[in-house]
């Protein structure tokens, strides 16, 4: 028997994609096919060097638009409701274990014999020995959750041996290929090397992902040949092998060509992660957000942007990043694992772990880092750097200054040139700028210290002792001058180097 699934899969019995929740004016997306059940388990093949990367990097863990292929792959499983699927690994295997940590098991695979010989390697590690087996190509890292579910109900409704995962591409090279016979139904899986000359022009490739009924793995690993000159065992010839027995093999087609394709060298890693990014683009310009030019403009799928928000050019935004509306993220910023409120600028700058809030002003050439937190209007200008501290609102620091370990009231000035010297070769230690206070230019703060409230310190102080509220000091070391208002000590002040207008 052969089944063909060109396109969408076939459907589990009516009722079965039901809603979940909601009311029934509530957008629930229907979930695609049905996720992973007992007795089905899922076994990822990632023992090979992955020779022609030319790297030595363990070709898994390559990153694709950021994250390691392999990772991508298991994300995939675990939302096609695979538990702890099984990693086949060889070459770097403790460094895969290390980069991927415990969210699967690993089997090692003594000798990399081929797809062939890993299937078999991996399969009889497993105990109890599943019903089905998902197996997956660690070098297949663009292939969605949804078409796993949809190999599964495929399986499911037909009972057949094995589903395979095609796609029709203009560029076929390295790619094994599907040859189908007279009615259409899938005759055999060949390698490049094996085609002969009319075969060439064949244009749909394997994927690399099967369901597998694994009685009839059990039955068939056994029986595969090694090919000469390598002598490897090709997990593709079971297909030929089934289609002799008279058993029920599928090819679910899916649309996508290169943009679901695997990785096999360095070019086609650069292809599949713009893919990514420009899907991930086309994403938030469908929700609102502007994106000036999508080709220089690198964002992580799990970053969040509220429309309104324009991503300048040359631009790169990553990990668990949110940022609010009404922004101006760019040209030439790089954002990763940050939360910024709404009505931002980042102009040219690094933002890296740091909450922002709303209205705020960052850079050109800002560099803000490590638990830095910027309260709502304040403005940090050129060549500041903030370290584990936080600015409170309003406050502003316009020109190359350092605060490290810091904590800013609200409408603190903190002139040009500014140093908290947090650091005493041993240990860090803290600076606390009170509100209202005045950071003249030049100032180095030796930490511990703190500046009390609407107090000033003279250009080029050197403040190694708490500054009480409404104190100015000046000096090396800076001392108390006589106490005075604000506006007398702007007088006494000139040349401050407080000019903080834009
Ligand atoms: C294989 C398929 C090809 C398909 C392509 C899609 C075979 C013989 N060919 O070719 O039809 O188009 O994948 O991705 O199956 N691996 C092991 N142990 C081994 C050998 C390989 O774990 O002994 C792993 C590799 O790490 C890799 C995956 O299996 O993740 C595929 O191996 P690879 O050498 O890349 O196969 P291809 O030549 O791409
Ligand atoms: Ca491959």
């Amino acid at each position: 028997m052969f089944i063909e699934s060109h396109e969408g899969p076939t459907l589990p019995p009516d009722g079965h994609r039901s809603r979940e929740g909601g009311g029934p004016d509530d957008p629930v997306p229907l979930p695609q096919g049905s996720p992973a059940v007992r007795g089905d388990a899922a076994l990822v093949l990632a023992a090979g060097k992955g020779t022609r990367m030319r790297s030595s990097l363990p070709k898994v863990l390559h990153r694709l638009a950021g994250k390691p292929m392999v990772a991508r792959v298991l994300d995939a499983l675990t939302e096609a409701g695979f538990g702890k699927p099984t990693v086949l690994v060889g070459y770097g295997a403790e460094t895969i274990e290390r980069e991927v940590g415990d969210r699967c098991v690993y089997v090692v695979q003594p000798e990399q014999l081929g797809t062939g010989d890993a299937a078999r390697v991996g399969l009889e590690a497993m105990a109890p020995a599943p019903k089905r087996l998902l197996l997956v190509h660690g070098d297949e890292p663009l292939i969605e959750a949804s078409v796993y579910r949809e190999m599964l109900d495929l399986q499911r409704s037909t009972a057949a041996v094995a589903v395979l995962l095609t796609t029709l591409v203009d560029d076929t090279r390295g790619f094994g290929r599907v040859v189908r016979d007279r009615e259409g139904h899938p005759a055999a899986l060949l390698q490049e090397s094996d085609l002969s000359v009319e075969q060439r022009s064949l244009n749909e490739v394997n994927l690399g992902a099967y369901v597998f009924d694994v009685d009839f793995l059990k039955r068939q690993l056994g029986r595969l040949q090694p090919h000469p000159p390598k002598g490897e065992f090709y997990l593709t010839d079971l297909v030929a092998m089934a289609v002799e027995a008279g058993e029920c093999v599928i090819a679910h087609s899916i649309p996508g060509g290169v943009d679901v394709m695997g990785i096999n060298d360095l070019v086609q890693l650069e292809q599949a992660s713009r893919s990514v990014y420009r899907r991930t683009n086309h994403r938030l310009m469908e929700s609102g957000v502007t994106i000036v030019d999508s080709a220089s403009t690198f964002i992580d799928e799990e970053v969040h942007i509220e429309p309104d928000t324009v991503i300048h050019p040359f631009t790169i935004i990553s990990g668990r990043t949110i940022i609010g509306r009404n922004c101006q993220i760019g040209p030439y910023s790089r954002i990763g694992t940050s939360h910024i409120g709404d009505a931002c600028h980042i102009l040219s700058s690094t933002v890296t772990d740091t909450v922002v809030e709303d209205g705020v002003f960052i850079g050109p050439y800002a560099h803000l880092r490590a638990g830095a937190q910027i309260g709502a209007g304040a403005e940090i200008g050129s060549y500041a750097e903030i370290k584990k501290s936080s600015v409170g609102p309003g406050s502003k620091m316009h020109h190359f200054s350092y605060l490290g370990d810091a904590t800013v009231g609200k409408n603190v000035n903190i002139g040009a040139g500014t140093i908290t010297c947090n650091f005493d070769g041993v240990n860090k230690h803290q600076t606390v700028i009170e509100d209202g206070a005045f950071i003249g230019s030049d100032t180095l703060l030796r930490a511990p210290v703190t500046v009390g409230k609407a107090a000033y310190t003279g250009a080029g102080s050197v403040v190694v002792r708490d500054v009480s509220p409404g104190t100015v000091v000046a000096g090396v070391p800076a001392r108390p001058l006589e106490k005075k208002s604000r506006d007398e000590s702007e007088q006494l002040q000139p040349s401050d180097g407080g000019e903080q207008s834009r």
